[in-house]
């Protein structure tokens, strides 16, 4: 398994990076007074650093992070808080970062229990979703890309670890 390779690049990095900054323009054109941005680890981490060196003004930046359990292939929905934030919510202008939204169970409790904090505003952006594997209907205000039901990795995405370092998102067949 951890052997396969992405057999077939579905976005280049080119593709991306237009895309990316676009997202940019239009979050940054949303939060006229600042942002404080949530990243959740790891997957989201090369998607971050290209969004927020897109952005001028206030951006501020805290990191969660968390493991789904899986059942088989597709997450469970409980979610295991692996790293808690390092500073409050309360009245902030947050946008929570994740590299894709799959059944949507994660988004849904992550979304859950930071609206607990009593944030000001909470959106979510997305780079990938796959509309049609969703068991939950969550709300995405930004999404990067809509994609088919496939694996696939790089630009901060793995399978088994790896290839999070490829600046494209590629298809691991099954
Ligand atoms: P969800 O709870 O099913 O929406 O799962 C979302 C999480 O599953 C993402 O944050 C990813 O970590 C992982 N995931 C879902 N699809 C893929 C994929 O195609 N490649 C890599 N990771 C994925
Ligand atoms: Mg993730």
């Amino acid at each position: 398994m951890a052997d396969r390779h992405p057999s077939q690049t579905l976005l280049t990095a080119v593709q991306i990076q237009t895309r990316v900054a676009e997202m940019a323009r239009e979050i940054r054109h949303d939060y006229p007074d600042g942002l404080h941005i949530i990243a959740v680890l790891k997957g989201a981490f090369i998607f971050l650093s290209d969004l927020v060196r897109n952005m001028d003004g206030n951006v501020s930046l805290d990191f969660m992070a968390v493991s789904s359990y899986a059942k088989g292939t597709t997450s469970s929905g409980e979610v295991r808080l692996l790293k808690d934030l390092d500073t409050t919510l309360d009245g902030k202008d947050v946008l929570i970062v994740e590299d894709i939204v799959d059944t949507g169970l994660t988004l849904t409790y992550l979304q859950d229990i930071l609206r607990a904090r009593g944030p000001r505003v909470l959106r979510t952006a997305c780079l990938l979703s796959k509309p049609s594997r969703r068991k939950v209907d969550v709300k995405v205000e930004y999404i990067g890309f809509s994609i088919e039901d496939r694996f696939v990795v790089g630009y901060g995405l793995d399978y088994a670890e790896q290839f999070r370092n490829l600046p494209y998102i590629g298809v691991i067949e099954s």
